[in-house]
């Protein structure tokens, strides 16, 4: 690692969490909560030019190759530093035409460009692909509650990856397999950890402290001229993996395909493969439908029960992020908040009434909710249903 880099690292561990975490105290003290503007003039400052500093000796450095992993993790240092500027108001979208932040953003650029993933940080660099130093690994604050949210977005993630490994596993034995239960079992008590971390997630976060002080960090920011939109929790593949093995979703859906096809950059490239991979392959629903004449067979009738408890669980688990997570911790805490901020509000940019309706219809599709206006399996899987317990 050349010293700039790790200078840069021991600076985004240290340095950059007390000023960031100097200002929310600051922000969280005034009537008006998500107020930043006209407040902690010089901590921002400092955090402004100190990250300069780096990017500028980085970017004079030029890659050095040190391979796929060290690239990745210097991206996601340049990230938290562009979205620390985006929260604090230094760059905005709305006001400025591009990243005022123009040696960070070039560097960005540069390492983005040469491993094939969007140029700002990603959920990964925050959860999955954030080593740890004696215990204590990259944030942007260090408050309970922004820690407390990484580590269940990972223990998420982690256990919606177990359950789509299994998946993929069943893909080359088959639904008549014996064995294939045995991977059906794996998913279900993966998908059911999930469930129960969300559900920890949902008693332990503070929604304030949440929507004022940990939430701003992943707003869409300018990188150059471009606008990206922030990262989220669902920018792995094991989501869409699940989704489309099972057959809940279908790549062919215009809809859900357009999702895919704008989250490819924000993953992995490893995810990336993964999902391409899944994309082609067939539903485990469909080839349940399309054996549906040997229904009376108790492979048919084993596999079919613990497939339709996987299909139960993904939805309830949908159900549970969008009516829990989601309303408790943004939907309520916006409806306190003053209008003039509402258009910063989230993630991915669009206003909230928008993502609530693209995450309703996710929703719904995972759960096979019955609806006229955009494609789910509820008639397919009453099909299923009603042929579960008529073994010979
Ligand atoms: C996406 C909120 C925790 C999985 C989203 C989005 C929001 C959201 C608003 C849409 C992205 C955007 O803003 O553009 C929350 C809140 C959470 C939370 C408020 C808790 C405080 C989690 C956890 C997981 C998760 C623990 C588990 C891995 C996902 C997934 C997506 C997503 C998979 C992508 C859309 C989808 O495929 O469903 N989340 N989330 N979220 N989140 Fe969460």
């Amino acid at each position: 690692m050349s010293h700039h880099v790790a200078d840069f690292d021991h600076w985004i561990r240290n340095d950059f969490i007390r000023l960031n975490a100097e200002l929310e105290a600051l922000y969280y003290a005034q009537p008006d909560r998500a107020e930043v503007e006209g407040v902690g003039g010089e901590l921002k400052r400092e955090l402004e030019q100190r990250g300069r500093g780096f990017s500028e000796a980085l970017l004079a450095e030029g890659n050095t190759d040190e391979g796929f992993d060290a690239a990745f993790d210097l991206l996601g240092n340049v990230g938290l530093y562009l979205a620390a500027c985006r929260r604090h108001g230094l760059s905005d979208p709305d006001r400025d035409r591009c990243s005022p932040q123009a040696e960070a953003s070039a560097l960005a650029m540069h390492i983005a460009a040469s491993i094939g993933v969007v140029p700002r940080f990603a959920t990964a660099h925050l959860c999955t692909h954030n080593r740890a130093i004696d215990g204590r690994y990259k944030s942007f604050t260090e408050l309970p509650d922004e820690l407390c949210f990484i580590d269940y977005n990972s223990k998420g993630i982690l256990a919606f990856k177990r359950a789509a490994e299994a998946l993929m596993k069943t893909q080359s034995l088959g639904i008549s397999h014996p064995i294939t239960a045995d991977l059906l079992a794996a998913a279900e008590q993966a998908l059911l950890e999930v469930q129960a971390s969300n559900q920890e997630l949902f008693q332990r976060l503070d929604p304030a402290r949440f929507f004022y002080s940990v939430r701003p960090y992943y707003k869409p920011h300018h990188v150059g001229s471009q606008v990206y939109r922030g990262a989220n929790a669902g920018d792995f593949a094991g989501i869409n993996v699940i989704d489309m093995l099972l057959g809940l979703c279908q790549g062919n859906d215009p809809a859900y395909g357009r999702m895919l096809v704008e989250k490819f950059l924000y993953m992995m490239p490893d995810d990336q493969r993964i999902l391409r991979d899944c994309m082609r392959r067939r539903s485990l629903m469909d080839d349940f439908l399309a054996a549906r004449d040997q229904h009376r067979s108790s492979w048919y009738q084993t596999n079919l029960a613990a497939f339709l408890r996987l299909c139960d669980l993904h939805g309830a688990i949908a159900g549970q992020h969008h009516d829990q997570l989601v309303h408790q911790f943004i939907v309520r805490p916006s409806e306190q908040m003053a209008d003039k901020h509402m258009e910063q509000l989230t993630a991915s940019g669009p206003q909230l009434a928008h993502l609530l309706k693209a995450l309703t219809d996710l929703r719904d599709r995972r759960s096979a909710a019955p609806r006229e206006d955009i494609l789910t399996r509820h008639r397919e899987v009453a099909l299923l249903r009603q042929l579960l317990g008529a073994s010979a």
